[in-house]
């Protein structure tokens, strides 16, 4: 059935082919974060997530999903998703109990933190690859591979007894299985198709420079910040004329809240080699015209603020003199146009 959505995926995909060579898969995953106190206290995180956008949450006083975004719900219909309420419901409770029956036999200690991934993810070439994996304590314990339950390398003999446990039941690995290979998929297609105008928006970035603190003496660290552009994938090199600096420092893109993603790209430099640099920014927003900004108009922009702030002081300073002058000094020292408009 996938194999007729494959035109679609074409269209909905975007084109591979970004001048950077960023060429993401898109995912889906389902996480549950158990934190396992003791025999009567569990508390469970759930989350959905399109890609590193969490789209789902979870009510667990009504056992319900909260939709995050208008389009989370894809195309599935409200049976559908109250099926899978249901199920998710009923899958995350007997987690947790397995969880805490095999603790002893396991020599679990609390407290259990006890995470549950799955999801799937769907390459351009419309070839969907699931996913389904168990941490114990923060590291790899299991994961679902060919219709069956594996103990990850490092986890030791208790997870191979878990294992030999779950691959017993045929009916929880044919639905796992079925999640992963068709729902996951379909899901995927279905949301990409109802938050199109979300997901392919396309925000520009606006970028502005600044020096970081001092690397040394006689360095300097240039900043070049770029900020509110949406898809992520983003290109930004400090550059000497079409000469990238190798010595071009990228930060993580992290997150602003509107959506949107911020960089921070640093150069350090000899004090006397920041002339002549400059910071350029690709994009897909920017339709080819490359945000490029320049260090020597920044600083000179710099020298232009300091001498605006001097000037500034220096008329306070004046206006100050004259205004105590009216107050004490001889009238005609003080005959200005200055003080008969205060008259
Ligand atoms: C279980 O843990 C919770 C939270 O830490 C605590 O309030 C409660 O008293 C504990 N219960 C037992 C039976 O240890
Ligand atoms: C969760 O469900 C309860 C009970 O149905 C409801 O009162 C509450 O508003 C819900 N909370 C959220 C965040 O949706
Ligand atoms: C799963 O099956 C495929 C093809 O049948 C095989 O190439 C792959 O190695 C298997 N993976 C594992 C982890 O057994
Ligand atoms: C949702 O959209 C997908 C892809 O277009 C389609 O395969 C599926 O049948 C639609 N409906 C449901 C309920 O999944």
């Amino acid at each position: 059935m996938l194999f007729l959505l494959l035109p679609l995926l074409a269209v909905l995909l975007p084109g591979g082919d970004n001048e950077n060579g960023f060429e993401e898969p898109v995912s889906f995953h389902f996480s549950v974060i158990a934190s396992i106190y003791n025999r009567s206290w569990t508390q469970t995180l759930l989350s959905g997530w399109l890609g590193e956008l969490q789209i789902h949450g979870w009510n667990s006083s009504s056992g319900t999903m909260i939709f995050l975004q208008p389009w989370a719900r894809g195309n599935f219909s409200n049976e559908e998703w109250m099926e899978l309420e249901k199920a998710l419901h009923a899958h995350v409770r007997r987690f947790v109990q397995e969880f805490r029956h095999y603790a002893p036999q396991l020599q679990f200690e609390y407290p259990i933190e006890a995470q549950k991934t799955g999801g799937c993810e769907l390459h351009s070439g419309g070839k969907s690859v699931g996913f389904f994996r168990i941490a114990y304590q923060g590291s790899d314990f299991i994961s679902f591979q060919n219709n069956s339950w594996l103990p990850s390398p490092k986890s030791g003999s208790s997870a191979q007894h878990v294992c030999r446990f779950l691959n017993q039941n045929q009916h929880e690995k044919k639905m796992v299985q079925n999640l992963l290979s068709d729902t996951c998929p379909r899901f995927i297609l279905g949301v990409l198709e109802a938050g199109k105008a979300d997901l392919q928006r396309q925000v520009r970035p606006e970028a502005w420079l600044s020096s970081g603190p001092s690397p040394g003496p006689s360095h300097l660290l240039l900043v070049c910040h770029v900020s509110g552009f949406y898809p992520k994938s983003v290109w930004v090199m400090w550059i000497r004329g079409e000469q990238e600096q190798p010595g071009t420092q990228r930060g993580d893109i992290l997150p602003n809240a509107d959506g949107t993603w911020y960089l921070q790209v640093t150069l350090d430099v000899d004090t006397g080699e920041a002339a002549g640099l400059s910071c350029r920014v690709k994009h897909s927003s920017l339709g080819g015209q490359d945000i490029v900004l320049y260090w020597d108009h920044h600083s000179s922009r710099g020298l232009i603020f300091l001498a605006v702030i001097l000037l500034l002081a220096l008329l306070t300073g004046l206006t100050f003199w004259f205004w105590k002058c009216r107050a004490r000094c001889e009238p005609t020292l003080c005959a200005s146009p200055f003080r008969m408009r205060i008259q």
